[in-house]
This record gives structure tokens, C-alpha cells and sequence, in this order.
């Protein structure tokens, strides 16, 4: 029987409350897949600063590499806004990326059909999408060096954060959007800042000459990246896979989160390079909304972005692709039959608590699964 081991890290803030839908589905493929999935749950962010002074434990750490994935919950809050710089409670996500060297982040964005009038587009905009933003995400300004805050000699200060790429982690990330294109609509749309940037122009050129050498069945297309953004929101069908950088693919992926209906939705799968032997890669799963404090510990979350981090990690590091697309189906049945938590939720419509989307999510994969 194949078995997996998760290491699940709720977080802060909704973390703890989506994760715990998480936990039910995990308890339920347990008894009904024919995988067996072992857990071990750690502290991460705020919580763990809260228990340790670090966002983060070395255990922690540890444990992470050596899981088949990491479930990510959200991290941060007002609460822990003035904790060192070094500490805050996002230090300790951005270190599980860079040290698992996570350099590959998915983030689908699609618009189950019940949800095209949640969207503050228009339905004929939205219906239908299926686009998948491909952030690279241990490189750029997240991660350059210099970063720092420096006092000049006239007592002024200055801060610093370094955008810098290499050939070898552009190609790395252009080849993972090429081979997704040919999994879907074969199209891949390149955005970066090449009129300002010299990171950009390099950028253009290794996605362009990979391209050509290894990928011309693929439509290739650059875009500078505020036009992306623009094009996103005015006709966002025209794209099939957009790869861009760390900074532009954080923020247009919040973008093509509303185009779903809310940021609720998304999920999120962050992956290395495949172990040149057993071909297994480090891989950590979330949902692309953050911790939410403002509605945290009110059981008002929408957990679907959440659960459905967990199919990802399903399809991506279990070869479960089945119980992965049973998920997804389980969601787009509930989503049908109406069933809204307060964000996806029109005037008028009635809404259910995280608990309860967990619950119809349940029933509807018990129900499909026969
Ligand atoms: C995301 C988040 C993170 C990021 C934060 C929490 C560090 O916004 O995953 O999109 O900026 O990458
Ligand atoms: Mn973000």
C-alpha cells in the first residue's frame, strides 16, 4: 500500500481553522483511498515565535525535508507586526522555500462555472478560465542580496533589495512552464519589466533561446509585466500559462485570485527539481490567501482553497491523480448545489461556516466515491 507522510503547518491566524478541513480529508482518504497517510503537525509563523522566538524551528525544518509534502496553512497577523524583522512569522516561509530550494510555484486559477457571478467581473469575462500562474520563488528581490537599512553618514537612512537572476534559475523555471503548456493549452506567456529592468532583459532572453532550442511546438509570447496585469483583468481567457518572476508573480497571482471569485479559492503547489534518482520532488502545498486575522477564530473561513492545496499535493507528490480530481469534482458539486461561505456569497444567499464547507465537501466525495 503506498503511504505518504504529510507534515501539516497550520499557522496562524484562519491556518489552524482551514487545516483542520484538512485533517477530515485526510482522515477520510485514510479509510477510503487505499493510501495510508501518516501526519506530524509543527508550529510555523507567529505561533511558533509565540512558543519559541523563531518563526520557525531546526526541527521543524528537518522534519519538512524529509515529509513526502509539507501542507501549509498562512501565516502573520497585526499581532506580531513589531517582532524583529528576522522573526517575523512570513521569515519562516520564505526559509522553508529557499532551504528545500522550492523553486516552482503553481497557482491555478479557475472559475468553477457556479462562481462566475461571485467575481467582481463580468460572468462572460471569467467563465470558463483555466489559467495557471507559474511564480518563480526562491530567487529575485525576495531573496538578493544586498537587502538591508543602512544610516548614512548624514544620518538619513537607506534601504536596499537586490533583483537578481541567474541564466540557471531562469531556464529552470522556463522549462517547468513549457513542459505544464504542453500538458495544457500549449501556450506560455513570459512577463517581465525588460524597458527598466536588466534582470528583465535577461529574463526575455533565456526563456526566448530556451524556446527556440528546446520548445518551438509551445506558442510562446512576452508581455511586459503592468501590461500583463492589465490584460488580466480585461480578457484573462487569452492566457494559458504565464511564468514570471518572484515579486510580479506575487501579485499577479492575488490579481487572478479574484478572478475566480475570491481569494478563498486558490491553492497552491511550490516545488523543486526532481531527485536526479528516485525522481521525487521537495514540494510544499497552500492556499495563496493569507491568515486573514480579522475573521480568524470566527469559523467564517472558506476552506476550499485550503483542501484543495491538499489535491495538488495529491496530483504533484502522491501520484494520486484520481483522488486528486475526486477532490477537485467534490468542490465544484458543493460549489453547484450552493453551498457559499460568507466570501463566495452573493446578496441574499445564505452561508455556512468552514466546518460546514467541510462537511458538504465530505458528502460529496463519499457520494462520488460510491
Ligand atoms: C504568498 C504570500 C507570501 C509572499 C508572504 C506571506 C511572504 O504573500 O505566498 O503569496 O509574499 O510570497
Ligand atoms: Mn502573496
Amino acid at each position: 500500500m503506498a503511504s505518504f507522510n504529510l507534515q501539516l503547518l497550520p499557522g496562524d491566524g484562519i491556518g489552524p481553522e482551514v487545516m483542520a478541513e484538512v485533517g477530515r480529508v485526510i482522515d477520510w482518504l485514510n479509510a477510503n483511498s487505499g493510501a495510508k497517510f501518516e501526519t506530524e503537525t509543527d508550529l510555523v509563523g507567529g505561533s511558533c515565535y509565540d512558543a519559541h522566538s523563531v518563526s520557525i524551528t531546526e526541527d521543524a525544518i528537518k522534519r519538512a525535508d524529509q515529509s513526502d509534502a509539507v501542507i501549509f496553512g498562512a501565516v502573520g497577523g497585526p499581532k506580531w507586526d513589531s517582532v524583529p524583522y528576522d522573526v517575523r512569522p512570513e521569515a519562516g516561509l520564505l526559509r522553508l522555500r529557499k532551504d528545500l530550494d522550492l523553486f516552482a510555484n503553481l497557482r491555478p486559477a479557475i472559475c468553477y462555472p457556479a462562481l462566475a457571478n461571485a467575481s467582481s467581473l463580468k460572468p462572460e469575462v471569467i467563465e470558463g478560465l483555466d489559467i495557471l500562474i507559474l511564480r518563480e520563488l526562491t530567487g529575485g528581490v525576495y531573496f538578493g542580496e544586498p537587502k538591508e537599512v543602512v544610516t548614512l553618514e548624514s544620518g538619513e537612512k537607506r534601504a536596499v533589495d537586490t533583483q537578481l537572476y541567474t541564466t540557471h534559475e531562469i531556464e529552470r523555471i522556463a522549462r517547468v512552464a513549457f513542459e505544464l503548456a504542453r500538458t495544457r493549452a500549449n501556450k506560455v506567456t513570459s512577463m517581465e519589466k525588460r524597458n527598466v529592468m536588466r534582470s528583465g532583459v535577461l529574463w526575455n532572453q533565456v526563456v526566448t533561446e530556451l524556446h527556440a532550442a528546446e520548445y518551438t511546438d509551445v506558442e510562446l509570447e512576452h508581455m511586459l509585466a503592468d501590461a500583463g496585469g492589465m490584460q488580466l483583468v480585461r480578457w484573462p481567457k487569452q492566457f494559458d500559462v504565464i511564468v514570471t518572476d518572484n515579486l510580479f508573480g506575487d501579485m499577479l497571482s492575488d490579481v487572478a485570485a479574484m478572478l475566480t471569485g475570491s481569494l478563498g479559492m486558490l491553492p497552491s503547489a511550490s516545488l523543486g527539481a526532481p531527485h536526479p534518482v528516485t525522481l521525487k520532488r521537495k514540494s510544499l502545498y497552500e492556499p495563496v490567501h493569507g491568515s486573514a486575522p480579522d475573521i480568524a477564530g470566527e469559523g467564517k473561513a472558506n476552506p476550499i482553497a485550503m483542501i484543495a492545496s491538499l489535491g495538488m499535493a495529491l496530483r504533484y507528490s502522491c501520484d494520486m491523480g484520481e483522488a486528486a480530481d475526486l477532490v477537485d469534482a467534490a468542490i465544484a458539486d458543493v460549489l453547484a448545489e450552493g453551498v457559499r461561505t460568507a466570501d463566495l456569497a452573493t446578496e441574499g444567499q445564505n452561508t455556512v461556516s468552514t466546518r460546514e464547507m467541510g462537511d458538504a465537501i465530505l458528502a460529496a466525495m463519499s457520494k462520488r466515491a460510491g
